[in-house]
């Protein structure tokens, strides 16, 4: 490879970055509607917000972009603290106090320079709903806080999940000046929203929803002309279809995909080069996510269709909450073996898959008429399905054609159905 090229794709690595969350404006993509939510709940007292989403779709990105959003709006302090499973309430709040007090010694960050800041300096060993709130009122006399809690779903203990509910409702009850940010997966949400309906008016929910179509080519262009990169429309497409709408898994496949091109000696990707790098990716994949695959799909039953079924859930219609009911399976599974199915014939492996002997690689909620799956880790999602198209199970014009018909049938759906319903 001629050396300017080999530059390049070894600079791959530092625009399209899979295991990092997005730190540079310029490289990040869409997501218009959920900062401006963000910024709506900070500009307002007593409004504080949880942002949450599957993993991998960019809530840290996100929140990492906050202070660039609100660049010259406003005088503020961010403080970010990443929660553990071991984390005590008093613990979660030391981190984020000392993060506060760190700024307040660098006047650029916020804090005016010259004038004294109050110094509340709490035991940190000890810290309550009130004291933190008493705490916050004082360091946010000089500037707006921005106190943001990420991963928030390892937090299993209920009495710091308590704790931090009632903190949001002191600080908004006594309208300091700080905003509290929240992010997490799904789950946790609902948990924290039923168990503590007296927050709700205080805390806007933020949902994270995998991106558009439109956002994962925003992240390709972005990336590529960072790179002097170009890509034809067909390969494009390719990878935005390949993506399911998760950005980590966008950038995943731009890394092998400019590679492959440049290993060829071009600067423009073209559709063999997209596939070139699906194949890289598979063998990419995260070990654990491949081996849980391989151990779903076995059978010593010859003909047998677990293989099909999985990636019929994986192309079968979710709801919000990425659920799916049996019936949803049966046109993606129809297609897939071009045979005409029933419920009945694949009850059982949606059953069997949810089993520990499957590695429960869906879940299953709801009992018998109401019964509902989902695949275990979304980033399983895209790597059934690629791992699909490569066994030659399907082919991407057999997805596109799936994809097209639900969202003509979303479309047709009354708006109500639509809307997120957090409770459900
Ligand atoms: N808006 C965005 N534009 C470009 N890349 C993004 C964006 N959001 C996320 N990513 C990329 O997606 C991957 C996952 O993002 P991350 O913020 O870590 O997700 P989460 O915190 O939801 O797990 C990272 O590689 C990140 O660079
Ligand atoms: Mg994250």
């Amino acid at each position: 490879m001629p050396p300017d090229l080999q530059a390049l794709s070894f600079q791959t690595g530092s625009i399209f970055t899979p295991g990092a969350p997005i730190n540079e404006k310029d490289l990040f993509a869409g997501r218009s509607e959920q900062v401006e939510k963000i910024i709506d709940a900070v500009s307002q007292r007593g409004c504080h917000a949880i942002l949450y989403g599957e993993r991998g779709v960019g809530k840290t990105s996100l929140s990492n972009m906050i202070s660039a959003f609100l660049a010259n709006r406003l005088s503020f302090v961010i403080s970010r603290t990443n929660c553990d499973i071991s984390d005590s309430y008093s613990s979660l709040w030391a981190k984020a106090l000392k993060d506060i007090e760190a700024s307040k010694r660098q006047p650029q960050l916020g804090f005016p320079s010259r004038q004294a800041v109050p110094l509340t300096a709490p035991a940190y060993e000890a810290l309550t709903p009130d004291s933190v709130r008493r705490a916050l009122q004082d360091l946010s006399t000089m500037a707006s806080l921005i106190v943001i809690f990420d991963e928030f779903d390892r937090i299993k203990n209920t009495e710091v999940i308590t704790a931090m509910a009632d903190t949001i409702k002191a600080l908004s009850d006594n309208s300091v000046n700080a905003t509290i940010l929240l992010i997490g997966v799904a789950d946790s949400v609902n948990e924290l929203i039923r168990e503590h309906q007296s927050i709700e008016r205080a805390l806007v929910q933020i949902p994270m929803p995998r991106m558009s179509d439109h956002e994962i080519r925003t992240i390709i262009d972005k990336g590529l002309a960072r790179l002097t990169m170009a890509i034809d429309d067909p390969a494009r497409e390719d990878l935005v279809l390949f993506s399911q709408g998760v950005p980590y898994i966008a950038h995943l496949l731009c890394i092998y995909t400019c590679r492959a091109a440049l290993a060829s000696g071009r600067k423009t990707i073209f559709r063999s080069h997209v596939e070139q790098g699906m194949n890289r990716s598979l063998d990419q994949w995260q070990q654990s996510i491949k081996a849980l695959y391989n151990d779903a799909v076995q059978s010593p039953r010859p003909g047998h269709i677990y293989k099909e079924v999985l990636l019929a859930c994986a192309l079968a219609e979710v709801d919000d909450l990425r659920f799916f009911t049996t019936t949803a399976v049966k046109r993606p599974l129809s297609k897939i073996t071009d045979r005409e199915f029933e419920s009945f014939n694949y009850a059982r492996h949606l059953k069997d898959l949810s089993e520990p002997g499957r590695g429960r690689i869906l879940q299953r909620v709801g009992e018998s008429f109401r019964l509902r799956y989902r695949i275990s880790n979304p980033i399983l999602r895209p790597y059934i399905i690629m791992r699909g198209i490569k066994d030659k199970l399907i082919t991407k014009d057999q997805i596109l054609e799936g994809k097209n018909a639900a969202d003509e049938h979303v479309e047709a759906a009354p708006l109500a159905q639509r809307e997120y319903q957090p409770g459900l």
